[in-house]
């Protein structure tokens, strides 16, 4: 059997991990609204107000904190005027991007109301491409203004007179491309005069800025973040930088040996797109933690397209890679503040897929489910002796030996969590884990793997990919786990 190591440092804290990076990102698109999480009230699908019962129960228990709304492409489009008031004379209007006629039943009131039933804060994305200043900030007043004005007044009618206290607020989505196709430094003059006029309607707001997505072969994009950040100055009207990072390595449920690998491969690329927005904003705003949001990410198969309303499988390859990039996220907690998985429902790396009145939870709500103690916990250095594999990270010039295991450990309280990823195919890993600063009372450990990386749960079988509970026998200050091929294993270690 071959053999890891790790050992965590329970008294050396970093970073807290922001709740944030277990958000969620909700559009327009196929299945994920409409039917996903919105049904209407006269539909027989069990439902409260319109929004379905066991979508919202799913969200619930995940405590998801934040999720991003309308869009992506969608939302540089979006009028939101068309979404607010009597839902019977909502306009029906063309969704341009995912080629369907939006109905405007679910709106900004419909969003913000889905946030409180889940219990997470929303994140709204305003329309610069297609929009104005005038459009955005009109919105930011009839979702935040506490004063006595005709949109204030409007939102009271719509039923709700107090302020809804949207903090997070996207000034557009992919701006050189759906997002009206501009150049970074027409972009950053765009960003200063929408955010000049949101600032002033709400000052407590945080703007974020749309940043590069993860294309390395497109020139433009690998500059981008750099050349927005130099031609916009204004380090009072930016808070965070948002950036895109979508994968595929063969299909979601076909793919060879290589490429699944290559998959974990490429999250040696992601790092380092990491690093470079992260050297970016150390440069630009040397005074000030402007935080990077990763609010798309997650795999993209082949056979997701517009046709389908970019549906896929989702399998335990997924899930494994999902739990690989939070496990990268926690680490660098210091410069990222919010990530957010693409789509929440029936969409792209979606968290559970509905048919009908029926629902699955896929692989991917599994990781968030037994990863989400580290939110909101502090980093603990870690270090991990692994094996190695062979890789040729997408964008990167040669192979390389990729890190088989990926882990990370955090602390709360008297509990450290640890959460370790072995993507291996075939071995089992023998791991000592030495925990070091501080006395072990009990370890429980939570274990996600499956007969095969390209298992999924479906409606018809939606327990096949489930976790399992492992005992773990603790003595002194470490013990030793058997990672699983194919295996995320969580643990949380109770303290002396
Ligand atoms: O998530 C699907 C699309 O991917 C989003 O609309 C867009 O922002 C990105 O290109």
């Amino acid at each position: 059997m071959s053999r890891a190591s790790i050992r965590v440092w329970a008294d050396l804290p970093q970073a807290t991990i922001a709740a944030n990076l277990y958000g969620h990102f909700a559009e327009h698109l196929g299945r994920c609204v409409y039917e996903g999480i919105w049904v209407g009230p006269a539909s027989r699908i069990p439902n409260e107000n319109g929004l379905r019962l066991d979508v919202l129960a799913a969200l619930k228990q995940l405590r998801a904190p934040v999720v991003r709304w309308p869009g992506g492409c969608f939302a540089d489009d979006y009028h939101w005027r068309d979404g607010v008031g009597p839902r019977d004379t909502r306009p029906k209007t063309m969704n341009i991007w995912w080629q369907q006629t939006e109905p405007n039943e679910f709106g900004t009131d419909e969003f913000l109301r889905f946030c409180r039933a889940v219990g997470c804060d929303p994140y709204l994305c305003a329309n610069v491409g297609s929009g104005t200043p005038q459009e955005a900030r009109a919105w930011l007043e009839y979702c935040n203004f506490g004063g006595d004005t005709t949109l204030t007044a409007l939102r009271a009618a719509n039923g709700h007179p107090a302020p809804y206290g949207v903090r997070h607020w996207g000034v557009g989505n992919e701006n050189w491309g759906c997002g009206g196709g501009f150049s970074p430094e027409q972009y950053a003059q765009e960003f200063a005069r929408f955010s000049v006029y949101l600032r002033a309607v709400d000052p407590a707001i945080e703007l974020v800025a749309s940043g590069a997505g993860m294309d390395l072969a497109n020139p433009i994009l690998m500059r981008w973040n750099h050349d927005f950040c130099a031609a916009m100055p204004h380090a009072h009207l930016i808070d965070h930088l948002a950036m895109h990072a979508y994968f595929a390595r063969g299909k979601g449920a076909e793919f060879h040996d290589a490429e699944h690998y290559a998959l974990f491969g490429d999250l040696v690329t992601f790092e380092r797109e990491i690093e470079r927005a992260d050297h970016v904003l150390g440069y630009f705003y040397p005074h000030k933690r402007v935080g990077l949001i990763i609010d798309e990410w997650g795999v993209w198969h082949p056979e997701a397209t517009v046709d389908n309303g970019l549906e896929q499988s989702n399998t335990l390859r997924d899930a494994l890679f999902a739990a690989s990039c939070l496990n990268l996220f926690h680490r660098h907690a210091r410069r990222i503040v919010m990530a957010n998985i693409a789509q929440t429902i029936n969409v792209l790396q979606c968290l559970a897929i509905t048919e009908e009145d029926r629902m699955a939870l896929t692989p991917t709500y599994h990781v968030y489910d037994m990863m989400r103690p580290h939110m909101g916990a502090r980093l603990l250095t870690s270090e991990v002796e692994t094996p190695t594999f062979e890789a040729h990270p997408i964008g990167l010039h040669a192979k390389q030996a990729v890190p088989l295991l990926n882990a990370s450990a955090s602390i709360a309280g008297k509990k450290v969590f640890l959460s370790v990823v072995n993507p291996s195919l075939d071995q089992p890993i023998e791991t000592p884990i030495d925990l070091r600063g501080a006395g072990i009372a009990a370890v429980s450990g939570r274990v996600l793997t499956s007969a095969s990386p390209r298992d999924a749960n479906t409606i018809a079988a939606p327990k096949t990919v489930t976790p399992k509970r492992v005992k773990v026998e603790a003595s002194g200050g470490g013990f030793t786990c058997v990672l699983p091929p194919c295996s995320l294993t969580t643990l949380t270690i109770a303290l002396a």
